[in-house]
């Protein structure tokens, strides 16, 4: 019969197989596939797995400082964590366009680790977190399609590099890899996270970016999963996040007026991204988190919240 326990046991004795005395490269992305590669891996072959994980300056409050302390402290994984903010920001400087956006970001995110790979030496196989569905979806729907967002992530990485793919959840469907996490004794916090688009907050934060207006965003993004995560709501959620709108517009606090940034709030339930609708929050937890976010983030005096379903529109704004 088929287990967990069973999966683990034979996916590592295949992993040590396959890569003998060799090396192992894996781009963490913080995310729950990747992540739990890198745990799996590890256990099999301890220190021949090398993980890299990069911050573009992208990523959500306090979210690098915990995939380096639970990959470096708790599992023990060699890590090399490159903070490249200031690069990608560069690269990002004056540009509104979303396909521009991504466009830059997964190209510079392959320059980086490329260069990263090169210090590190010899590698023979680049870890990916590929699961059954991707394996399915580029085979049979990879035609001609218009593309509508060209979503990156490291997919592009291989067959730049000349490594052998090293797979080890090909084989699993996406709640089958959080039960996986699980088993590997992996924090809930990690495998039931929300899925994070990989160009990040730069989708979130529409038109031009400024590090004042991640900074913004930022703070209301933690605002929003946190109260979502007070609500007990948050595993139900497929996506809930904030987005910080290029509007701003006039308030009043105390006897002084103001002109500030809005944030859209978004909450969307959803079964495999390709539609949503949006979530019915109740009204009281709406209320604490405008509220929150407006009295504790400096440079916003308006929240909104987005109702529309996928199609037409898109999870993300961008
Ligand atoms: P949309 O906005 O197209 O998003 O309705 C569907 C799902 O995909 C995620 N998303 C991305 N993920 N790179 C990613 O890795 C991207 O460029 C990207 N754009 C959107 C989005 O968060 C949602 O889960």
């Amino acid at each position: 019969t088929w287990t967990m326990a069973n999966f683990i046991e034979t996916e590592i004795e295949e992993i040590r197989r396959k890569v003998g005395t060799g090396k192992v490269l894996c781009a963490l992305s913080g995310g729950v596939d990747s992540s739990v590669v890198a745990v799996l891996i590890h256990k099999a072959i301890g220190d021949q797995l090398q993980c890299v994980f990069v911050n573009n300056g992208l990523l959500r409050k306090g979210e690098a400082e915990k995939v380096v302390n639970l990959f470096t402290k708790h599992f023990k994984i060699n890590l090399d964590y490159v903070d490249a903010t200031d690069r990608f920001l560069g690269m990002l400087d004056g540009v509104s366009d979303p396909e521009q956006k991504r466009k830059i970001i997964g190209n510079e995110f392959i320059y980086l680790f490329e260069e990263e790979a090169k210090k590190l030496g010899q590698v023979d196989y680049l870890a990916q977190g590929t699961l059954y569905p991707d394996v399915i979806e580029s085979v049979s729907t990879k035609g001609p399609s218009a593309v509508i967002k060209s979503h990156h992530n490291v997919g592009g990485l291989p067959d730049k590099m000349n490594l052998k793919l090293l797979e080890p959840v090909r084989e699993l469907f996406k709640d089958e890899v959080r039960l996986l996490g699980k088993e590997l004794g992996m924090p809930d916090e990690v495998v039931y996270r929300q899925p994070f688009p990989g160009p990040g907050l730069a989708i979130r934060c529409i038109g031009e970016l400024s590090v004042e207006k991640l900074d913004i965003l930022r703070e209301a993004d933690a605002i929003v999963i946190e109260e979502i995560r007070k609500a007990g709501l948050y595993r139900d959620i497929w996506q809930s996040f904030a987005v910080l709108l290029p509007v701003k517009t006039v308030g009043v606090m105390g006897d002084a007026r103001t002109y500030e940034w809005t944030v859209a709030l978004r909450a969307v339930n959803s079964l495999d991204g390709m539609t949503a609708d949006w979530v019915k929050l109740p009204y009281e937890l709406l209320g604490s988190i405008s509220s929150r976010i407006i009295n504790e983030v400096k440079g916003v005096n308006r929240v909104v919240y987005d109702i529309s379903q996928k199609p037409p529109a898109t999870i993300e704004w961008e």
